[in-house]
């Protein structure tokens, strides 16, 4: 490592010392380990045969009406959504993206025992997975932490961190990423999962104003430093053999504008909810429109080799596109819960993505799945998709 190497290393250490524990730096046997934000947790990796694929459940919204017989029926449809898709799926790894509870609904003593109950199937399935939250995981008795910290209790393959203090802002401290390796004994990552918190919805105390409902600059901030951290310490030519995939609750602004240029060849799939007030980051209140600019820029501009950003929020919306300002591929979740608004027709599903090989210049097959096993939407994300 030149002066050079080493003032950015330094720098970029000195960001991000809230991360790595005493311990765990000097118990580094090697370079990677310094990086390695699980070292209790088993090591993710490709399959043998090459390949890794990912279900995303999105939207659960557990907890909806505990005062009637309807509410609670919800979320023992949904339990078993997850559970017959798990069997079916056997996916390498899971995401739930945001809105887990509907925090409207849920009392200050018990709200975190919904999680318990949304993590249950993962956990019999032993798959390590990991969630962004939501504009109604912040609410009066609940905050994303608190769903942070119960999920990490309660689930040994829960991957979800929080980011240090400082990064994020109030109500979103659930930004993190998660390194998958190709063979288990690499020195460097394949692929990262990057997770990004878009807030939203309430904060415990507050009377008058919502939360922010977009990824807080000091986000765009920590995606620099963190991804510097990676390239010191894998290498800065590791950069370009890395693969990226982010996930984040509510669609960045700029997927608006996507909308008005779909074409149900290309971007095939549901699309039933106009964006547009409340359906993008940063349009709760005009006044903050654009204001997820510097997460949107940083995302693009320092995570290499970023295959897709995937977004939930939208129950009405399965599509995918290329949004052309950043030249980056937007896929929608598919609604997995039977809580949560939605419309005769839309059903009830999973978005699938299969990495064929774990050479980031591959193409992505991804597609939505129906609880009872219909499939639509299929695409293949590569970098002629989309254009
Ligand atoms: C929050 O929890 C308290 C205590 O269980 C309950 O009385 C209240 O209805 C809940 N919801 C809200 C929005 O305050
Ligand atoms: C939480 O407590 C409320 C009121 O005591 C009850 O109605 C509800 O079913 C409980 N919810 C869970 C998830 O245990
Ligand atoms: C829609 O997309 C397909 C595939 O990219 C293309 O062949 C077709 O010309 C497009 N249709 C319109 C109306 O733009």
């Amino acid at each position: 490592m030149n002066i050079l190497g080493l003032l950015v290393f330094l720098v970029a250490l000195a960001n991000a010392t809230p991360l790595l524990d005493q311990t765990r730096v000097s118990a580094a046997s090697n370079p990677s380990d310094e990086l390695n934000p699980y070292p209790t947790k088993p090591r993710l990796t490709f399959n043998p045969s090459g390949t890794f694929k990912m279900t995303i459940f999105s939207d659960l919204h557990y907890g909806e009406n505990p005062w009637d017989a309807w509410g609670p029926q919800q979320d023992v449809n949904s339990a078993k959504l997850m559970r017959r898709v798990l069997v079916d799926e056997l996916p390498d790894y899971v995401v739930l993206n945001g809105d887990l509870i509907t925090g409207e609904n849920t009392f200050l003593e018990n709200s975190t025992s919904l999680i318990d109950e949304i993590v249950a199937p993962l956990n019999e399935a032993r798959v390590p997975f990991s969630s962004t939250h939501g504009n109604h995981d912040n609410q009066k008795n609940i905050t994303h932490l608190e769903e942070i910290r119960r999920e990490q209790q309660v689930s040994p393959l829960s991957y979800t961190r929080a980011a240090p203090p400082g990064v994020g802002g109030e109500g979103g401290e659930g930004n993190y990423w998660v390194p998958i390796y190709e063979r288990e004994s690499d020195q460097a990552p394949a692929l990262i999962l990057w997770f990004f918190d878009s807030r939203g919805g309430w904060s415990p105390g507050a009377t008058s104003a919502p939360l922010p409902d977009w990824v807080d600059a000091s986000v765009a901030r920590w995606i620099q430093s963190e991804s510097a951290l990676m390239d010191a310490a894998w290498g800065s030519e590791s950069a370009n053999k890395r693969g990226a995939l982010a996930f984040v609750h509510i669609p960045p602004h700029a997927i608006e504008k996507v909308q008005g240029t779909l074409n149900e060849t290309r971007n095939p799939g549901l699309n039933a909810d106009q964006l547009g007030q409340g359906s993008t980051q940063a349009t709760d209140d005009p006044s903050s429109a654009g204001n997820d600019q510097p997460f949107w820029d940083a995302l693009n501009t320092y995570v290499k080799n970023l295959h897709a950003v995937i977004s939930g929020h939208d129950h009405g919306n399965e599509w995918c596109a290329r949004e052309p300002s950043k030249d980056v591929v937007f896929c929608f979740d598919k609604h997995a819960g039977y809580g949560g608004y939605s419309s005769a027709g839309w059903g009830h599903g999973v978005r699938n993505i299969v990495f064929p090989s774990a050479d980031p210049t591959s193409g992505l097959a991804t597609w939505i799945r129906f609880e009872d096993g219909r499939t639509r939407a299929r695409v293949t994300l590569d970098s002629s998709y989309g254009r």
